[in-house]
């Protein structure tokens, strides 16, 4: 039987998730080996959900949002025996590798997969956290940062009219880099991020100040991991005696049409994750350095730490007052 390559993809989806599984498919293909797409992350592994891919199946997805090969978290992956089970069902498809597209728990099931199950697995990092430590960029990345900017400028046209301060949590599980850019981007007055300590009486002082130089408005963007949205919108509400509204924007910043920078990211990485398998390379996750495309060990990469941009974070706070 003709060699395959499998791709799944895995956890949250990620805008660009469905371009990484048209390059894997079509570079695949090129180098004749037939494609296998899982469907819903390792639990088509484990249920048989196969699908064999042909180079036209990939056809008008690269500008989808979402994941055509649907996603999943599976819990039973911790678990030695579902890891052989699942190797046991790469080897039947005959898979020299095996493509994952997701997050540090999709990841460490890959590691698994390699050391335990004997398979060649390569890990394309899909998230829009971009809280993945070996690459300076993940897929989905772009698209939700400006997802959630086109929301907060309409959040702050209402604002504007009445006179508000506005809350906005924005995604990011353990992450704050969602929340920084976007602050940054959207001029906000405050950003709390998981990374870095805040003082709340200092943010509602510098509303005060900032009122009292005649701003009427104002955006404070929260990331999802600090957990107490609701509690600082009503500190900030009680300190600075300003009508202070929280919305969560939620998964609505992992849809939609992805864009240039994750469409060509998950492109360039789904490629070069073929090249990995077809020169017989296994345990490795890919990423961009420096715009450029490189590979590090799966182990490597889950102990590595991500320094957060603790300059971006000074000069955000030094422009807005
Ligand atoms: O990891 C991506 C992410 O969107 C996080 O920002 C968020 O905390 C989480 O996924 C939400 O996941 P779920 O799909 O379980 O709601």
């Amino acid at each position: 039987m003709q060699k395959a390559i499998g791709v799944l993809t895995s956890g949250g989806d990620a805008p660009g998730m469905n371009a990484a599984v048209r390059a894997v498919t079509r570079a695949a293909i090129r180098k004749d080996y037939r494609v296998i797409g899982i469907q819903r992350g390792y639990n088509g592994l484990l249920n048989g959900e196969c699908i064999e891919l042909n180079c036209r199946d990939v056809s008008d997805i690269i500008q989808r949002g979402g994941t055509i090969l649907y996603t999943a978290r599976c819990k039973e992956f911790i678990q030695e025996e579902y890891v052989k089970k699942a190797a046991e069902k790469c080897r039947e498809l005959n898979m020299e590798g095996l493509v994952v597209i997701g997050g540090d728990g999709s990841f460490r099931g890959a590691a698994d997969l390699s050391r335990i199950g004997g398979i060649r697995c390569v890990g394309l990092p899909g998230t829009i956290d971009n809280d993945i430590q070996c690459t300076e960029y993940t897929i989905g990345y772009d698209t939700a940062m400006n997802t959630a900017l086109e929301m907060i400028d309409k959040i702050r046209d209402t604002s504007q009219s009445h006179d508000r301060c506005s809350v906005v949590e924005v995604m990011g599980r353990h992450a704050g880099w969602i929340a920084l850019n976007v602050a940054m981007a959207a001029g906000a007055i405050a950003c709390i991020t998981p990374e870095m300590p805040y003082d709340i009486n200092a943010i509602a002082d510098k509303i005060i100040k900032a009122h009292e130089a005649q701003k009427e408005h104002f955006i404070v963007v929260v990331a999802e991991g600090v957990e107490n949205s609701e509690g600082i919108t009503k500190q900030l509400k009680e300190l600075t005696g300003i009508e202070t509204r929280l919305t969560v924007l939620g998964h609505v910043q992992r849809g939609g049409s992805p864009t240039v920078r994750d469409r060509v990211a998950a492109s360039q990485m789904g490629y070069h994750a073929v090249e990995l398998i077809s020169r017989g390379a296994t345990n490795r996750v890919v990423g961009l350095k420096d715009n450029k495309i490189i590979d590090v060990d799966i182990q490597e990469a889950l102990a590595m730490k991500k320094p957060f941009d603790t300059e971006l974070y000074r000069v955000c706070n030094e422009i807005t007052f």
